[in-house]
Formats: structure tokens, C-alpha cells, sequence
């Protein structure tokens, strides 16, 4: 096989087979295939698009191109959830304890990361003591025991995809809804999900800002998944404004708190069952999604969730305390109002440039390098709709210094007043099932 003649074939608008893909994805991992010729094909793919049985080729040749995840000693259908991105989302947070507390497996690999907040491992940090340092065995058997356990990332998974996601970085074709779609569902599947519940972002804040982009690449990945034999669902959620009111490490821990008790802010609880419903189904858990959410809003009533989350800081080293006594995460120095200059209500809140001031305020990375300070962020004091009288405040910043004048100036600019009153924006898109 020569890989000139399969770029022409794909050029030509041809389908290439299973065989062809295992031949490429294998010889692109171990440098046999320079990258000049891998840029050409994906931009003939970017062109020609893939076949449902392409794409699923590319995923599993991606899923074996490095370490995968054995996840069999773990009792139950493990169920892992994938968002697109978006700022100040809190659904991770909420989501482990919260189906772990219906008894659906939470085997849960996280990350770091760049952003506007930390990874999830970051959050959980601003908790004393907890750690994501625990060996395999250890990992299996917390989740065995407490449903709940986070590891942080290791072993060299999808390899395949990390080289090509860099190479189509530069060459302008990361848009292309197959080579995306193929790419996060080889690492879900790489981590060892069963099962997978996507949660596509659509606005301005998001990867996918229009919806019908956000739409065809959830279409995309529950084929995707459900060909190579894991059951996927997806929901396609709103990204126009930032999620809940907590933007930054200990403001969204203290969020989830208040969430997984019922008292959290009503758009990240509403999604957090909607897509906690889909997992719990899939785990087999549930007749149906209906059920399923009611089984997630019991447990947030009677204090189960809660205590799921008590036991899983607990069991990784973490003062369980701070689920009554928030007080104890870290605290920022100062805390100062930007309040609204007229009356009038939200009518815009520009999610990527709020998460920025979060970010400039030191709640997120802006290099790998960064230190990320925990108790600093914002806490959204108005949502898009909500009426607003001059001197109000806006946004809370949480901070250590007290130069904040250029965050102060991008929540001014990004955070829109209008004279006419403003309809809620929609949370839920469309579900995929
Ligand atoms: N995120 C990914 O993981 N892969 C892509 O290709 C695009 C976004
Ligand atoms: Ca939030």
C-alpha cells in the first residue's frame, strides 16, 4: 500500500477501507508516514468528508494506537461523560457524585488543562488535602466501593490523535465534523467508557458557536459511538452565557455543593439532570430517562448526593468537612462589585471574554507554566433576562489584588444592558438518544 495512492483515492471522493485506515493511522503514529502527506489527506478529507464506517475506522485505528484503559474489574456499565467546553461549567463536579449516589459507576480520568478555570483536578484541589495520586488497583477499587474515584491522566493514550490534532492545527482542518468527531471519541473510548453522554455546546462562548454546526457534530459522534458498540447519547446545550453563577476553582466547588443539594443555580442544575438522566439510563440503572431523573432529583433531596461527595473527597485524601462548612476552601483577599452604570436588563453576557477576567484574575492558565490561584474568579450576580437597577451588582470579583481595573473594563464591555426587557435563552438545544 502506498500512502500516495490513498490520498488520491480520497481526493477523488472514494471511500477508504478498514484496512487502508489501519495503514495509515498506524504508519502516521510510528513516523512512516511523514506529515506532509497526512496534512494532504486530511484536507482531502476536510474536502470529501468520511463514511459512518470511516469514521469508525479512524476512531477504533486511533483508540489502538496507544495505551487503553482496561476498566473490566469495575462492576457495571461505566458511563463517561464528554462536554465540548464551555466557562465556568460546573456539570462535572455535580455530575460524579450525583449518579454515583444512584449507583452508577464514576470511573473518572481528568485533567488539568488551560482555560479560563482549571481542569476538574484543579477544582477538586482547592479541597485540603485531596489528591488524584493513587495507583490502578487503588482506583478500581475506590470505584468499586464508593462508585466515585478520579485519577489523574496517565499512560500514552491515542497517541494517533494528539499527532494529527497538532498537524490539522496548522494546516486548517480542525473543522472538519469527522476528524473532530473521531478525535474525542477515541479518547473517551481509549479512557474505557462503555457507554458516553456527550455534551455539545453551542454560542458564543462555545467550539461549535452556530447550532446546526453543534447539531451535525452530536449526530456525528452518537453514530460514531454506537457503531464501534457504545451506547452514546448527546445533548446539545447552550453556551451563550456561561453555565451557573461560579466561574473559578473553589467558587465552582462551593457551587457544586449548593447544586447537588438542590439549591444551586437552576440552568446548571437543569443540565446536570438532563444529562446525569442520560448517564444513569445508559448504566441500566433507570426504565427509562424519566425515571432516571427522578431517581437524581431524590438523591439531591434527601442528602445522598451530598454525602457521596463527603465520602469520595474523603476516600482521596480530602477534608470531607467543606460540604457543610464551605468556609474552610480557600478565600480571596478582596472581594469587590462591578455594579450595572443604568437600569435596564441582561441582554448579553459574552461567555469566552467573561471567562477571560476569570482567567486574568489568575482562576485559569493562560500557559502551562501558569499557577492557577484557587480562590480567585467571579460570581455572576445577573443571567441574560434578569432586570437589573443602577448600583446593582453584576458580577462579584473574588481577588487577590486589588488591580482589577482591566477585568473591571472587560465585564463592563461584555456584560450588555438593554432598555427593552430580554427572554431567558433556551438551555437545551436538542437531545440526541
Ligand atoms: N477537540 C478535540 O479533542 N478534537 C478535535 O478535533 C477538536 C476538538
Ligand atoms: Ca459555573
Amino acid at each position: 500500500m502506498r500512502m500516495v495512492d490513498l490520498i488520491e483515492k480520497k481526493r477523488d471522493g472514494h471511500v477508504l477501507t478498514t484496512e487502508e485506515i489501519n495503514f495509515i493511522v498506524d504508519g502516521f503514529t510510528n513516523g512512516s508516514i511523514p506529515d506532509y502527506q497526512m496534512s494532504a489527506l486530511s484536507m482531502a478529507i476536510f474536502f470529501k468528508g468520511m463514511t459512518e464506517q470511516e469514521r469508525a475506522d479512524l476512531t477504533m485505528a486511533m483508540v489502538n494506537s496507544g495505551d487503553t484503559i482496561d476498566l473490566a474489574d469495575i462492576e457495571g456499565i461505566k458511563v463517561d461523560k464528554h462536554s465540548t467546553g464551555g466557562v465556568g461549567d460546573t456539570t462535572t463536579l455535580v455530575l460524579g457524585p450525583l449518579v454515583a449516589a444512584v449507583d452508577v459507576p464514576v470511573a473518572k480520568m481528568s485533567g488539568r488543562g488551560l482555560g479560563h478555570t482549571g481542569g476538574t483536578i484543579d477544582k477538586l484541589e482547592a479541597i485540603e488535602g485531596f489528591h488524584v495520586e493513587i495507583d490502578n488497583q487503588e482506583f478500581i477499587d475506590l470505584v468499586n466501593k464508593n462508585k466515585i474515584a478520579v485519577i489523574g491522566q496517565s499512560g500514552n493514550l491515542t497517541p494517533a490523535d494528539k499527532k494529527l490534532y497538532a498537524l490539522r492545527d496548522v494546516t486548517a482542518t480542525v473543522d472538519s465534523i469527522p476528524l473532530i468527531a473521531s478525535s474525542i471519541m477515541s479518547k473517551k473510548i481509549a479512557a474505557g467508557a462503555d457507554a458516553i453522554v456527550l455534551d455539545v455546546k453551542t454560542g458564543a462562548g462555545a467550539f461549535m458557536k452556530s447550532f446546526d454546526d453543534a447539531k451535525e457534530l452530536a449526530g456525528a459522534m452518537v453514530r460514531i459511538g454506537n457503531n464501534v458498540g457504545r451506547n452514546t447519547m448527546a445533548v446539545i446545550s447552550d453556551m451563550s452565557q456561561p453555565l451557573g453563577y461560579a466561574i473559578g476553582n473553589a467558587l465552582e466547588v462551593q457551587e457544586a455543593i449548593d447544586t447537588l443539594q438542590g439549591k444551586g443555580p437552576k440552568d446548571l442544575e437543569e443540565l446536570c439532570l438532563v444529562l446525569g438522566s442520560q448517564m444513569v439510563f445508559l448504566a441500566g440503572k433507570a426504565e427509562s430517562l424519566e425515571d432516571a431523573r427522578e431517581k437524581l432529583i431524590e438523591v439531591m433531596n434527601n442528602g445522598k448526593a451530598l454525602e457521596k461527595f463527603k465520602v469520595f473527597l474523603e476516600a482521596q485524601g480530602g477534608d470531607g468537612s467543606i460540604v457543610h462548612d464551605p468556609s474552610k476552601l480557600p478565600q480571596a483577599k478582596y472581594v469587590i462589585e462591578v455594579e450595572a452604570k443604568e437600569d435596564g436588563y441582561v441582554s448579553e453576557i459574552v461567555a469566552d471574554e467573561i471567562g477571560t477576567a476569570a482567567m486574568i484574575l489568575g482562576a485559569g492558565r493562560a500557559t502551562k507554566e501558569s499557577e492557577i490561584d484557587l480562590a480567585v474568579g467571579l460570581m455572576l450576580r445577573k443571567k441574560v433576562g434578569d432586570k437589573v437597577a443602577k448600583g446593582e451588582s453584576l458580577v462579584t470579583m473574588y481577588t487577590n489584588t486589588e488591580d482589577v481595573e482591566k477585568v473591571k473594563e472587560i465585564i463592563y464591555a461584555n456584560m450588555k444592558i438593554s432598555k427593552e426587557e430580554v427572554a431567558e435563552p433556551v438551555l437545551v438545544h436538542g437531545v440526541i438518544t
